[in-house]
C-alpha cells in the first residue's frame, strides 16, 4: 500500500518519516521540495521524492496511476498561511480550496478510497459572530472564520465533507493546532517560526521573542502521528478531527519550557514583526475526544517534552 504525502514540509515530512519507519516507502509530493531539510528528518533513500503540483489536476491523477497510490495525506498551503494568505489572498485561496479540490477530484475519478487534509485549529480560534445562536432560519447562525487563511479552511472541510457523502470518499480533516518542531527549510505558519527562532535565539545565547498571547499548540511529530493514525484507522467514519496539545499555552509557560532546555535564557514577550493578526479571540483549548475516540489520537508531546525534543533536535542539526 502506498501513500502520498503531498507538502513535504514540517509536517509532511514528519509523516513521510513515520511511515518509513514502519517499513513503507511513501511518495512525497511537493512544487518546490527542499531536499536538504528534508532530509534532515526522513532518509531521503526510503522515500520517493517527486515534483508535482496540486494545482495541476491530471499531474496527480498521474501520480497516483504510475506509483499505485492506495491513500493520500494532503498537506501542501500556501506559504505562511494565515500571514501569506492576508498579504496574498488569491494565491491563498486558490491553492488551498481548489488545491485540495483537485486532490479530491483526482482521489473520486481513480475510485482511490482515503484521503487525510490539514485543516487548522484556526477554526477554533479565528471566529466571529454567530449572534443567532445556531438558529438555522438566520442569516448568522454560525460565527465566521475572521482571516483568509481560516476562510479556506473552512471551505476545505465542508468541500471535503461533501466528496465523503456524495462520492465514496473516506474523508478527515485535521485541525492542528499550531505547529511547531524540527524543520530548518523555508514554509511553515508564523507560529511555527517563531518558536523556532525563539529556540535559535535561546541556544546561541541571545533574547528569545514569544508571542504575547495564549496560543494552542501541536508538536510536529504528534500532528503527523494524528495524520498517520487517520491515514490508518479502519472505520473512520468521514469528519473533522482536533490534532493539538489539549491545552493552551500562555507566554510564560512558554518561557518557562524554553528555560527548562536553555538554563538562564532571556525571554521577552512580543509579537513579532508582521505578525499583524491578532493570534486568537478565545482562550478554550480543542476538545480532543472525538480524536481520541475515533482515530485513537492523544498527544504524545506536552509542552515540555516538545520544547526538550525540538532543543536536542536544534543542537544536533541547526548548530
Ligand atoms: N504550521 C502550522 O502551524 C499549521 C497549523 C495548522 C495547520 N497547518 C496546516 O498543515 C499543513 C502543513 O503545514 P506545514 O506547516 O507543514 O507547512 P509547510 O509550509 O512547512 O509545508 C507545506 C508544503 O507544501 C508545499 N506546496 C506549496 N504549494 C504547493 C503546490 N501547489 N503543490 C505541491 N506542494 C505545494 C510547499 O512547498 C511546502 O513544502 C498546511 O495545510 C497547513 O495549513 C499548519
Amino acid at each position: 500500500m502506498t501513500t502520498l504525502v503531498i507538502g513535504a514540509g514540517l509536517i509532511g515530512s514528519q509523516v513521510a518519516r513515520i511511515l518509513v519507519e514502519r517499513g513503507e516507502k511513501p511518495v512525497l509530493m511537493d512544487s518546490a521540495a527542499q531536499p536538504a531539510a528534508i532530509g534532515q528528518i526522513v532518509d531521503l533513500a526510503k522515500v520517493t521524492l517527486i515534483v508535482g503540483d496540486v494545482l495541476r489536476p491530471l499531474s496527480i491523477v498521474d501520480v497516483l496511476r504510475s506509483h499505485s497510490i492506495a491513500r493520500i495525506a494532503h498537506t501542501a498551503a500556501n506559504p505562511l498561511l494565515t500571514l501569506g494568505a492576508q498579504k496574498d489572498p488569491y494565491a491563498a485561496i486558490n491553492l488551498n480550496i481548489m488545491g485540495t479540490v483537485n486532490v479530491l477530484e483526482a482521489a473520486r475519478v481513480t475510485g482511490l478510497k482515503r484521503v487525510v487534509v490539514s485543516s487548522s485549529s484556526v477554526l477554533n480560534h479565528y471566529l466571529d459572530g454567530g449572534e443567532d445562536g445556531g438558529n438555522f432560519g438566520k442569516e448568522e447562525a454560525f460565527p465566521r472564520p475572521t482571516t483568509f487563511y481560516s476562510a479556506t479552511k473552512q471551505a476545505v472541510e465542508s468541500l471535503g465533507l461533501n466528496y465523503a457523502k456524495w462520492c465514496g470518499i473516506e474523508f478527515a480533516g485535521l485541525r492542528y493546532g499550531a505547529v511547531f518542531g524540527p524543520w530548518s527549510g523555508a514554509g511553515g505558519g508564523g507560529p511555527s517560526n517563531i518558536i523556532r527562532e525563539a529556540m535559535r535565539s535561546a541556544l546561541a545565547g541571545k533574547e528569545a521573542t514569544v508571542p504575547p498571547g495564549v496560543m494552542e499548540w501541536v508538536y510536529s511529530k504528534d500532528a503527523a502521528r494524528g495524520t498517520v493514525l487517520a491515514l490508518d484507522t479502519k472505520d473512520l467514519g468521514s469528519g473533522v478531527f482536533n490534532i493539538t496539545m489539549g491545552a493552551m499555552t500562555t507566554p510564560n509557560e512558554m518561557a518557562a519550557a524554553i528555560q527548562a532546555v536553555v538554563p538562564g535564557a532571556k525571554v521577552k514577550f512580543e509579537a513579532p514583526a508582521g505578525t499583524g493578526v491578532s493570534l486568537s479571540n478565545r482562550d478554550s483549548h480543542a476538545d480532543l475526544s472525538r480524536a481520541k475516540r475515533h482515530l485513537g489520537f492523544e498527544p504524545q508531546f506536552r509542552l515540555q517534552d516538545a520544547v526538550k525534543d525540538l532543543g536536542e533536535w536544534m543542537r544536533r542539526y541547526m548548530g
